[in-house]
């Protein structure tokens, strides 16, 4: 990790990604103890969007460790605003020991890890999302395990899919992306991603075409086409990500058993559709499950 934060996935090696993911397990099964870990500690919680799964389970896994947690809501702190971030970062470090954020740039996360002398965790900016795909990356492990197994994501080249890319070539997984070709995914992270697969015996592959995507796949994988800031795109979006929607027909052409998998909140009757959402082949709610867990190692790792 850099330092002691967890800004992005591409922050960590493959040996630290996988290090989480052990704890979490570990914990998760109860074969590590936890509680109590980090009695007397708090955690400030920055949401500059809204949030269900994120702000829930940082909360729960917070209260887990024995800790305490604070949430500010998005009006309230006006980063950048009211005021920088860098002041931001330096107050909160005289209160609490950790500082979880979501918010829009990057760049936000960076000068608050910059400033901050207490870890920063990234719950969701424009670039990643590296507490989901911890997530999502136990969840496969609890699935039938990753290393040599197909991931399939269908849809846009976005946070989500840029973290999910980076863990899963971290453990192993084969990755086939079909997007839009204005919404792939940024060249140095394929390139990040694909150094990983060569160290792990994983792959990434990306195409346009969404049903070459899921040929062989084990997991199949979206997300929502208009992301939280991009309110104002959401029709023409629409349009150009119309047949990149995960329907129970896409995923007939995977492998038999292959999983369903989305971060949620779903717009459903876009990206996905509500059969496939409430299919026996959905892994969804373990997803949003192992949110708490991830994230409880990710805590246990940084604060202890
Ligand atoms: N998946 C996820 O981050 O959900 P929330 O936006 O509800 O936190
Ligand atoms: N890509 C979505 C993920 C939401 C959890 C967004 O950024 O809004």
């Amino acid at each position: 990790m850099r330092g002691h934060d967890l800004l992005t996935i591409a922050d960590l090696s493959i040996e630290e990604v996988r290090d989480i993911l052990d704890i979490a397990q570990a914990q998760k099964s109860g074969d590590q103890p936890y509680e109590g870990a980090l009695s007397g500690k708090s955690v400030a919680m920055v949401f500059e969007k809204p949030s269900l799964r994120t702000r829930v389970s940082f909360e729960r896994a917070v209260r887990r460790l024995g800790a305490d947690g604070l949430y500010l809501s998005p009006p309230e702190v006006g980063m950048g605003e009211r005021e920088p971030a860098k002041d931001v970062a330096r107050v909160l470090s005289r209160y609490c020991d950790a500082i979880v954020c979501r918010t829009f740039g990057q760049d936000v996360l960076n000068e608050l890890a910059q400033y901050a002398t207490v870890p920063v965790i990234n719950a969701l900016s424009d670039w990643e999302h590296p507490c989901q795909a911890l997530a999502d990356l136990l969840t496969i492990r609890e699935h039938g395990g990753a290393a040599g197994r197909n991931l399939a994501y269908v849809g846009d080249g976005n946070n989500v899919i840029r973290s999910l890319l980076l863990a899963a070539t971290s453990e192993g997984l084969k990755v086939r992306i079909a997007s839009p070709p204005d919404h792939a995914l940024d060249a140095p992270t394929l390139e990040d991603a694909a150094k990983r697969a060569a160290a792990t015996g994983g792959e990434v592959h990306t195409m346009i075409d969404p049903v070459e995507a899921v040929a062989g796949a084990d997991f199949v994988y979206t997300d929502v086409w208009t992301s939280m800031g991009q309110e104002a795109q959401a029709a023409l979006r629409r349009e150009e990500f119309g047949v990149y929607q995960l329907t129970l027909d896409l995923v007939a052409q995977a492998n038999p058993g292959a999983k369903i998998m989305h971060d949620l909140p779903a717009h459903r009757g876009e990206e996905i559709t509500d059969d496939a959402i409430e299919s026996d082949a959905s892994i969804i709610f373990d997803q949003a499950e192992n949110r708490m867990h991830a994230q409880q190692a990710v805590l246990w790792r940084l604060l202890r």
